[in-house]
């Protein structure tokens, strides 16, 4: 398997703020490589970085293993890029904007035509071709925008938060278009604000917080490390004791607004010492990605 993306020591400054705080990561040919992080992070400066668009000034950051310089502000041909805001043209028709995006690939507009019903296909635009852009729902424009990053064949997709917005449907077409894409043997790099998104799509991923990297590494990998595998929830009617009352429990015990989490490797005990609170409501589950996110960046707000 070959690098296809590679940073070491990758900074991006802004005035009062490092918005990137000396990453080390790499991505490998063929995988989805995910990042997460709360509201300011730096992922969509990471992204931008990689992408071209954002002059680092820090570090190292090769793409298909040519180092990008920090004056370098052009996107490589071999890339397909999904911005976190849709930034297609609203005066244009779905066909057209493809065929817009085509030109800046330097495809004609023949070769274009060519891959359009593919295109429409994979967006399930078919119907839309000629719509007004305007027209369209959320969830339309990003399925557009995803087909737009298809045009010129890439071989690694990068895609910000690329169903944020979106209803339930729309997330899972999505998802199975990306996995798709993967099946084919495209590079994707994405970040997201759904946790089950990461889970169900992303290789790897590394948590960024505050410009650095928190942890990375396999989603099950990730959650054996840092969270107990049992979790149960426990919500009342009324208030609940703080979790302090709960330290004779096995694992961890946590109180986050009006639930308590218990973390540990015997929940069926944690379950025990509730049975007769009738009062209470107890849910049983593995532990998840979202445990680990908020375990590594805290429960409260970041920016
Ligand atoms: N062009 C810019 N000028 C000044 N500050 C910026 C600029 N772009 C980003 N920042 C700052 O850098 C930090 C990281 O921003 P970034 O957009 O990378 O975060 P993010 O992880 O993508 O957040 P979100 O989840 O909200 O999209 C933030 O504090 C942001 O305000
Ligand atoms: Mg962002």
């Amino acid at each position: 398997m070959s690098e296809v993306v590679s940073a070491t020591g990758l900074r991006k400054g802004y005035p009062g703020r490092q918005a990137v705080d000396g990453i080390d990561f790499t991505i490998q040919s063929g995988e989805c490589f995910g990042i997460l992080g709360p509201n300011g992070a730096g992922k969509s400066t990471t992204l931008r970085m990689v992408i071209g668009l954002t002059a680092l000034d820090g570090g190292r950051l090769e793409v298909f293993g040519q180092p990008m310089y920090p004056e370098q502000t052009t996107t490589s041909q071999r890339m397909g890029v999904v911005p976190q805001e849709d930034n297609l043209d609203p005066d244009l028709t779905v066909g057209e904007n493809l065929l817009v995006y085509g030109r800046y690939f330097g495809l004609s507009d023949q070769a274009v035509q060519e891959k359009l019903v593919k295109l429409l296909a994979f967006a399930q635009l078919e119907d839309r071709r000629d719509a007004m852009v305007r027209e369209l729902s959320g969830g339309m424009m990003r399925r557009l925008v995803i087909a737009r990053s298809l045009v010129g064949s890439p071989e690694l997709i990068v895609l910000d938060e690329p169903t944020t917005g979106l209803d339930p449907q729309a997330r899972h077409l999505i998802w199975q278009r990306l996995r798709m894409l993967r099946e084919e043997g495209v590079t994707l790099l994405l970040t997201t604000h759904y946790m089950e998104e990461a889970a169900q799509l992303c290789d790897r991923l590394m948590i960024l917080n505050r410009g650095q990297i928190l942890d990375q590494g396999t989603p099950a990998e990730l959650i054996s490390r840092h969270v107990e595998p049992e979790v149960v929830e426990i919500r009342g009617n009324g208030p609940l004791p703080e979790a302090g009352a709960y330290a004779h429990l096995p694992g961890r015990i946590e109180k986050i607004g009006d639930t308590l989490f218990s973390y540990s490797t015997d929940a069926h005990t944690v379950l025990d010492h509730f049975r007769n609170r009738h009062d209470l409501t107890c849910l049983m589950r593995p532990a998840n990605l979202e445990d680990v996110f908020l375990k590594l960046t805290g429960r409260e707000l970041n920016d």
